[in-house]
């Protein structure tokens, strides 16, 4: 059975240009003018791009004494109505679990839900002999990016040799080491200052974990990684410091092994956001959390000259009324203290849809670099680009065909991601998918589902830079 998205104008991180395309069962195999297939998809109009790639997520992730609310059905199900078509969640090794282990534990709770692809990063919690032994098996197992929290002390932390041994050891093995680059010790001395000080409202958070520890473990993340010979991707940096040590870092010979991406949310909010009254605050409690308006300028910056080579969101749902009805418990476990309050904030469905309105149409990203930074590059850096990332003959057929005009209000109400709140309540988007379709399936039509649980399937990647 064959399709045709007819009409349409396609865009990648290179080229912009008219074009069919045709499709075979999973895959793209012709781009050209009039073709035709058993089943046509009208694009006039519209834009034929890459699914998007978003590789920061936690789905069904136990963290801060809860669970994130979305399964990998409901979140997925999300990502595709906002023009996701695959995702890069993490799996946390329980302490003294092997990796194998680990990911046998993610991967069940992906199997019979999944609508969209996947793959597994794998974050190393406890590191023993055994373990760094077992790195060597990342490349079988397909999943070849690691993963080291800086911060979470008493719970996720690594301290730096650990995070030095296995970075030796990624060198040896090209897995891309991932830091969450903030300094947990400093962080943790100054929430217990905080508390001791009867400082308990949700804008301590922010105030407890300010910019410059961010920018310190980003350069030491840095240092560490260009002593160990490891390629280096720092997780949702967040602010002017940190963008500077990774932009050093580029400048003086590391532009082929430091990588770094931030994440939607960074563009548009403020450490202000969680003095908002009473409670409301906890709604924008994420690590690292939200920093300056001149650092929102810098972010737009980065991304625009290459010194942020992709966007994700950090997709750590939680419900803001939660432990009742069915619901996890969410964010008012921290309504005592911000220091309890689960760290994660909702966004896998909105990526696209907001760095379209606010990039593209504003004129601070071609639509090339939009594609390139939310669905290239992603797969590039995560091994798995022609397969994905691409419109090109061999490619899956993981497609949006993208309505450029189409106007959509954000909000909680009418979502798909499963919580309670989206941080864009009300906000207007112009631009938002019509159809998506992956591995040749359409999954999302007008705002219509047609996905499948059990559909969506494991994507084995590619050491680094093979
Ligand atoms: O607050 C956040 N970002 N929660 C998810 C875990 C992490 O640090 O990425
Ligand atoms: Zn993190
Ligand atoms: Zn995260």
């Amino acid at each position: 059975m064959s399709t045709v998205i007819k009409g349409g104008t396609v865009v990648t991180a290179g080229d912009t240009f008219p074009a069919d395309v045709l499709i075979e069962g999973e895959q793209i195999v012709a781009l050209g003018q009039g073709l035709s297939g058993d089943k046509v998809l009208d694009a006039s109009g519209a834009y034929v791009i890459p699914g998007g790639i978003d590789v920061h997520t936690h789905l069904d992730m136990p963290f801060g004494g809860t669970v994130s609310s979305d399964d990998f059905f409901t979140g997925q199900r999300a990502a595709a109505f906002g023009g996701t078509t695959m995702h890069i969640d993490f799996s946390i090794q329980p302490k003294g679990a092997s990796l194998r282990e680990t990911l046998d534990i993610w991967q069940a709770k992906a199997t019979g839900k999944a609508v969209i692809d996947y793959g597994f990063h794998v974050a190393i919690t406890d590191l023993s002999e055994a373990l760094l032994e077992e790195m060597a098996h990342c490349a079988e197992y397909g999943v070849t990016s690691v993963k080291l929290f800086m911060a979470y002390k008493g719970a996720l932390q690594v301290d730096d040799m650990t995070l030095f041994r296995a970075m030796q050891q990624a060198a040896k093995h090209k897995l891309l080491i991932m830091v969450h680059a903030e300094n947990g010790d400093a962080i943790d001395v100054l929430i217990k200052d905080a508390l001791a000080a009867d400082q308990l409202a949700p804008k301590y958070h922010a105030l407890t974990r300010p910019p410059e520890l961010e920018a310190e473990a980003t350069a030491r993340a840095v240092r560490l990684a260009e002593v160990s010979g490891a390629p280096l991707y720092v997780v949702h940096l967040t602010n002017a410091g940190a963008l500077e040590a990774v932009r050093l870092a580029r400048a003086r010979g590391g532009a082929g092994h430091i990588f770094a991406e931030t994440c939607t949310q960074y563009f548009f909010f403020t450490k202000d956001d969680l003095a908002r009254e009473g409670f409301e605050g906890a709604k924008w409690v994420c690590s690292p959390p939200f920093r300056e308006k001149h650092d929102q300028v810098a972010l737009w910056q980065g991304v625009a000259d290459n010194s942020l080579q992709a966007v994700s969101t950090d997709h750590c749902p939680f419900w803001f009324d939660g432990g009742k009805d069915g619901r996890t418990a969410g964010k008012e476990l921290g309504k005592a203290s911000f220091a309890q309050i689960p760290n994660g904030c909702p966004g896998i469905e909105e990526r696209l849809m907001l760095l379209y309105t606010h990039g593209v149409r504003t004129g601070k990203l071609s639509l090339n670099r939009w594609v390139e930074l939310c669905s290239t590059n992603p797969a590039r850096l995560f091994g798995c680009y022609p397969q994905k990332g691409a419109v090109a003959p061999g490619s899956d057929a993981d497609l949006v065909i993208w309505d450029p005009e189409a106007k959509r209000t954000l909000s909680a109400a009418t979502q798909h991601q499963r919580t309670d709140y989206t941080l864009y309540e009300g906000w207007e988007v112009v631009g938002a998918p019509r159809t998506v379709l992956s591995r040749g399936q359409v999954l999302v039509d007008n705002g219509e589902w047609k996905g499948e649980a059990g559909a969506g399937r494991f994507v084995h990647r590619r050491p680094f830079g093979l």
